[in-house]
């Protein structure tokens, strides 16, 4: 092979996710190294999350700004354990929905063998433990939590398969195991566990409210963050998921340089659901959004979604990958 030589972008390695590549992928990241690994939401782009020098490489991989904390992967209860205080709350949250697509913002352990910029100078730390077996396997192989933004340059549409991660993040990733597509489709529901014994949703995702609120009760009322910002969960800035194009939302019909995504009777040039099932729309939403960013019209049209369901969380980010 020449490519060494002609190329200054190092070719990003797509491995399969058999018994090689997952110990390849543990051993790259216990190594220092960033992996791209499939999870039930979306691709993440993971390093070991107790070091510093692991996780810088993912914010500059990513073009992150800094204030924007990560999301630590765990294998288990009794891992989280050593890098959070969870409360009767928690644990009643973690062994309804874990492993899965919830995130819980929880006090983070002084301790904690964490790097500072995993949780961007945060007392609290994001914690997932993920269902997705290839995950699973890399998190038990590599012996470390994992932390893990999605897959994709910041602000960018997020990554639901290995070619997504490939593309938008070409020559600075050590390794992508493929996983295929993964089945969610859309990042995990975010729930902070307050200190007063109030909960916020600071993102919807696969588990809905109502199944947090069947365990907690209801959430607390929207205040500002402590910071007095707003923006304690920066990945909910207005524009976000962009595919560098103008997007129009509720379009039942598309002009002719739009392209269109279609949704139950709304056809459209690719359809995130024919039977206008929430479920699989969310699953095909970031590989239409990418679609439609590699079309040949300039504009994105998007039918109406329903907003119940995971249909609030399709819609959360049509509405960012529209501002
Ligand atoms: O499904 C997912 O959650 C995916 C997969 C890879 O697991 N990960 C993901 O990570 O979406 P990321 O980094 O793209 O989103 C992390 C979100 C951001 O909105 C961030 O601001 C918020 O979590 N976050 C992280 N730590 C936080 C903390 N301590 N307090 C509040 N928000 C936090
Ligand atoms: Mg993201």
């Amino acid at each position: 092979m020449t490519g060494n030589s002609q190329a200054s972008i190092r070719p990003t390695p797509i491995r399969q996710a058999d018994a090689a590549g997952i110990a390849s992928a543990a051993e790259a990241l216990r190594a220092g190294g960033l992996v791209a690994l499939p999870t039930e939401t979306v691709y993440g782009l993971a390093a070991r999350a107790d070091s510093d020098r692991a996780v810088a490489a993912i914010y500059r991989a990513k073009g992150r700004p800094d204030f924007n904390p990560l999301i630590v992967h765990v294998l288990d209860l009794a891992e989280a354990e050593r890098l959070a205080v969870l409360d009767e709350r928690a644990q009643r949250l973690a062994e309804a929905f874990w492993p899965g697509p919830l995130t819980l913002v929880l006090p983070r352990r002084a301790e904690a063998p964490l790097a500072a910029a995993v949780t961007a100078g945060l007392a609290t730390v994001a914690l997932r433990c993920p269902a997705h077996p290839i995950m699973r396997a890399v998190l038990a192989a590599a012996g470390l939590p994992l932390a893990a933004p999605s897959a994709n340059r910041s602000g960018a549409v997020s990554p639901t398969r290995a070619e997504h991660v490939a593309a938008s993040l070409a020559g600075k990733v050590d390794l992508v195991i493929d996983g295929g597509a993964c089945e969610a489709g859309i990042e995990s529901t975010i729930v902070a566990l307050r200190g007063d014994g109030g909960w916020q949703a600071l993102r919807p995702g696969p588990i809905a409210q109502a199944q947090i609120s069947a365990l907690l009760g209801p959430p607390s009322d929207v205040t500002l963050s402590a910071s007095g910002t707003g923006i304690e969960a920066p990945g909910q800035l207005a524009s976000h998921y962009a595919p560098g194009k103008p997007v129009r939302l509720g379009a039942a019909a598309a002009a002719a340089d739009e392209f269109h995504i279609g949704f139950g009777a709304v056809g459209g040039d690719v359809t995130l659901s024919a039977e206008g099932d929430l479920a699989e729309a969310a699953a095909l939403l970031y590989a239409a959004l990418h679609q439609a960013a590699a079309a040949a019209q300039p504009r994105i049209a998007v039918a109406p979604i329903p907003d119940d369901g995971i249909g609030l969380a399709i819609n959360d980010r049509l509405r960012r990958a529209a501002a």
